[in-house]
């Protein structure tokens, strides 16, 4: 086993009444003015907004709101934050929603103590000394960033063309996730099946490095897998199914919380890859995955053949042919792509984003993917712009 540093100090509260903990949590780790952070609508229909803000009222916790947080959050919005809570001078910032609506929060945590541009840290030109804490109650379970040290948002301020890159500091992990499935009860099927498309993706990426001995996270991922294959199909059928709902929830903490297995080593590849999907198209995050990973995963596989079949048959149950490892493994992901089309998720890129995608439109994803031809991505096997420019093209 290679030397690794894990660190998870996140303190989840999990169960059907945990957002009554909120004023007390949010007390227990020092915040006194809060910004509370949220999306959209959902938070607000569900009432969950209110009940969260009359139990900080009840707490004796100040508060401001911000709304408005969009999926793959903006850069704009962050500024926004800031200036909002330099002005009201809080001291904590409280998510209510899923990864957009923390990564907006982590952002703003950044932007707030340090006196230049927050995008510096996200574009690599600067490190942050300190950030404001932050905590969240989750909506979705998908991107993980209730215990994670990243947050990945969109610049829609500098220039014509939006980057969308993540930045990753364990200052930032958050204090305490509040986690209810219950609250999970809403979620539209769509962003359901592209929750757990990233929660597997996630697990993925790191089961597919370039270090096998794993025997541990190997087989505490594939159980992970497994299990979101069988649960996403009883939410779907009932949405209200708190048993399913409620290993769902979990999974997307543990899958991205490092105990699957070392982000260090994991390939990350087709996270980057889709990254430049939504920027360019605005798509959903797990969807763009679910059109990615299969054209990734015949494009790299001959890097380690073996390790593809055992994926095909510990995760997607594929019979192994010992005397065919390729068709083996080649059956698996076919057997992913039948399960990603099986709940909802497209299955090319014209199905993603309504039309073919052109070839200019391939190479400018390939270009900043690479950071304009200066870097490569991946590990499981290493690529450069013409082999990402070849694996959009397979996935269109
Ligand atoms: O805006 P509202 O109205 O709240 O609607 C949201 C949004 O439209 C809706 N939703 C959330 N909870 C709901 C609900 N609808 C009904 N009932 C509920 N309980 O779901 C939609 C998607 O929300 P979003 O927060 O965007 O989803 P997700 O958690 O998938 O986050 C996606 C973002 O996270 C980034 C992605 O790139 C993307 O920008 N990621 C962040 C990571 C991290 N910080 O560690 C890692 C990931 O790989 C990922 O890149
Ligand atoms: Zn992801």
């Amino acid at each position: 086993m290679k030397d690794f540093s894990f660190y998870a100090p996140t303190e989840v509260v999990f169960g059907k009444e945990s957002e009554e903990q909120v004023a007390r949590l949010v007390k227990k780790y020092g915040g006194s003015r809060v910004l509370v952070h949220y999306g959209g609508q959902s938070a607000k229909r569900s009432g969950l907004l209110d009940k969260i803000c009359g139990l900080l009222d009840e707490g004796g916790v100040e508060y401001a709101l911000l709304g408005g947080v969009v999926p793959n959050p903006r850069l704009s919005k962050v500024h926004e934050g800031i200036a909002l809570c330099r002005e009201k001078k809080i001291d904590f910032i409280l998510a209510i929603g899923g990864g957009s609506v923390i990564d907006s929060s982590k952002a703003i945590a950044y932007g707030v103590p340090y006196e230049g541009e927050v995008w510096d840290f996200y574009a690599g030109k600067s490190q942050p000394k300190t950030c404001l804490p932050v905590a969240s109650v989750l909506t979705i379970p998908a991107a993980g960033s209730e215990m994670s040290e990243a947050s990945v948002i969109t610049d829609d301020v500098h220039g014509e063309v939006w980057m969308k890159l993540g930045y990753s500091n364990n200052i930032s992990r958050p204090k305490f996730a509040i986690m209810n499935p219950c609250r999970t009860f809403t979620l539209p099927p769509y962003q359901t099946a592209a929750g757990v498309t990233d929660i597997m993706l996630h697990t993925m990426e790191r089961y597919f490095n370039p270090d096998c001995d794993m025997t541990l996270t190997d087989a505490v991922a594939e159980a992970l897998m497994r299990t979101m294959k069988d649960c996403v199909f009883e939410v779907l059928k009932n949405p209200e199914d708190y048993r399913n709902r409620a290993q769902i929830m979990w999974a997307g903490s543990l899958a991205h919380n490092d105990v699957t297995g070392n982000r260090v080593n994991g390939d990350w590849a087709t996270h980057q890859i889709e990254h430049e999907l939504s920027a360019m198209f605005d798509v959903t995050h797990g969807a763009g995955l679910a059109v990615i990973w299969p054209s990734w995963a015949r494009y790299v596989m001959k890097a380690n053949v073996s390790r593809f079949v055992r994926f095909a048959v510990n995760v997607t149950g594929v019979e192994n042919d010992y005397t065919d490892p390729e068709g083996t493994a080649l059956r698996g992901i076919a057997a992913m792509e039948r399960f990603y089309h099986a709940i909802g998720m497209p299955n090319s890129i014209h199905e993603l984003i309504g039309r073919e995608v052109t070839d200019e439109e391939i190479k400018e994803m390939a270009r900043k993917c690479t950071r304009n031809y200066t870097i490569t991505q991946g590990k499981f096997k290493v690529l450069r712009a013409e082999d990402i420019e070849e694996i959009y093209r397979m996935a269109r």
